[in-house]
């Protein structure tokens, strides 16, 4: 038989749980990527098959195509053909398609990736998180990064000298 006070700290356990639950779930609808983490996959994984097969003709000096592969921010941002990564799709991605055997056109132009390396290409394109771009696939431009909440929170000057707070009373704004 239970008593009161075993009661108790059951419904308190649960409504630890319940709490936890709420919290997990709110974090994933954010859906937020963790860009850190993303980041250092990229330079861990994909940064040095980039860079044996495909930062010679496109980097930030000669982005072939304005395709520039040198940076994880920059490969995402693609060239003139659109964005050349669609996170979580592989098989739709230039990237990828480009350097398959017998791909037309063919990346690198001279050469081809080996079995390794395209299977990690296609697992890391596959492994990123759709809300890297907005809705509809189009990728984050310079633009949108620049509307205010893409901006880092600031801690405001507050007020110094003798009137400091005169700009708060109502009617005296400015
Ligand atoms: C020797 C230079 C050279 C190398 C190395 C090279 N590319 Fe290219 N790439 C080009 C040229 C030139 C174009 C544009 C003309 C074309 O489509 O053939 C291009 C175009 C592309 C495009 C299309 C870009 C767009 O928006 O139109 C993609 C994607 C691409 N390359 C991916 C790669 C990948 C991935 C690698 C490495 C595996 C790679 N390239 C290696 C020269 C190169």
């Amino acid at each position: 038989m239970f008593d009161m006070d075993c009661m108790l700290r059951l419904a308190r356990r649960l409504g630890t749980l319940l709490l936890a639950l709420a919290f997990t779930s709110a974090v994933q609808a954010a859906d937020v990527p963790d860009m850190a983490a993303l980041e250092k996959a990229f330079s861990e994984d994909i940064e040095p098959i980039l860079a044996r097969h495909c930062t010679d003709c496109h980097n930030a000096d000669t982005p072939e195509h304005e395709l520039d592969l040198s940076t994880f921010a920059a490969a995402l941002k693609g060239g003139v053909s659109g964005p050349a990564i669609l996170p979580g799709k592989a098989a739709q991605s230039m990237v990828h398609k480009f350097v398959q055997l017998g791909a037309d056109p063919h990346m690198p132009p001279e050469g081809q990736l080996n079995k390794q390396e395209l299977a990690t290409l296609a697992k890391w394109i596959d492994s990123l998180p759709a809300s890297l771009t907005p809705k509809g696939g189009k990728p984050i431009t310079d633009k949108d990064r620049a509307h205010w909440a893409f901006q880092p929170i600031v801690r405001p000057e507050p007020p110094v000298g003798a009137d400091a707070d005169r700009r708060f009373r109502v009617g005296e704004a400015g």
